[in-house]
């Protein structure tokens, strides 16, 4: 099953649902592939701080090889396949996705580009299920409408929305507004922590960087959901923060 992240507006934590999404599941012992289907602007690889590839996702794509070839293993064991940043591939042709992910392993996450541009809609179509990533304000949220509808007239399970970088602010439009504006359910409110910003200047995912961190325990929960693997809540989780009894071996 392939499911796809995408967005209405770029910036809106794709990239980082993908890799820390992935991640925990891998955590939660769910084997998990993440794709980087952002080829013109590829950034899965600068998350999980792997910049040099033998074979990337274009490669596959261009030369009509397996999938398989681009498949990685970052050092948490996590699997991934990543595109290449070189302006050489600009010309890559997204519509051969489809045709190259039909190898693609049970649990596949594909990182998409934002918006409804060409290549974001290449994705959309290798997609299974989409979860759509939002910030709480209304221009984000009514442009996830088209990408929604575009979704279902394409007859793709929209899994839900991804409510992203929450500071719980009376200026954000709120769960019961966007859920009515978008007609589908938040499926999974991630909170504005600059551990995700702290992880990615470390180039390493948050849930790897800091597990126990509010966005990670998010990240934790719908992975739980989304591959039916235990995750409970670690008990004194502020004290925890505290004392930096982060350790994911500690849960
Ligand atoms: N929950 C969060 N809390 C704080 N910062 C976040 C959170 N989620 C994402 N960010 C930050 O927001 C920025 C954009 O994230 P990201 O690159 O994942 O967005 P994107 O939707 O993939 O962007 P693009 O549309 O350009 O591909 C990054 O600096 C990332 O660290
Ligand atoms: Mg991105």
């Amino acid at each position: 099953m392939i499911r796809g992240i995408l967005s209405g507006k770029g910036g809106v934590g794709k990239t980082t649902v993908t890799v820390n999404l992935g991640l925990a599941m891998h955590k939660l012992g769910q084997e998990a592939v993440v794709i980087d289907g952002d080829l013109k602007n590829p950034n899965l690889g600068l998350h999980l701080g792997i910049l040099k590839y033998n074979i990337t996702l274009q490669e596959v794509i261009e030369k009509e090889i397996s999938l398989l070839h681009a498949l990685y293993i970052h050092e948490t064991g996590l699997r991934f396949i990543p595109a290449h940043l070189s302006l050489n591939f600009l010309e890559t042709d997204a519509s051969k996705l489809k045709n190259c992910l039909r190898e693609a392993p049970h649990y596949t996450l594909i990182d998409s580009p934002p918006g409804l541009s060409k290549e974001s809609l290449c994705v959309l179509e290798c997609c299974d299920e989409i979860f759509v990533v939002t910030e709480p304000y209304l221009s984000d949220v009514t442009d996830c409408l088209k990408t929604i509808e575009l979704a279902k007239e394409l007859k793709i399970e929209v899994g839900g929305i991804i409510l992203n970088k929450v500071r719980n602010k009376n200026y954000e439009l709120n769960k019961e507004e966007i859920e009515s504006t978008l007609n589908t359910r938040i499926i999974s409110v991630i909170p504005f922590d600059e551990n995700v910003l702290r992880g990615l200047s470390l180039k390493n995912p948050v849930v790897n960087y800091k597990p126990l961190s509010e966005a990670s325990i998010s990240f934790f929960k719908l992975a739980s959901r989304l591959s039916g693997k235990e995750f409970n809540v670690p008990k004194f989780l502020k004290l925890r923060r505290v004392l930096h009894l982060d350790k994911i071996s500690e849960f």
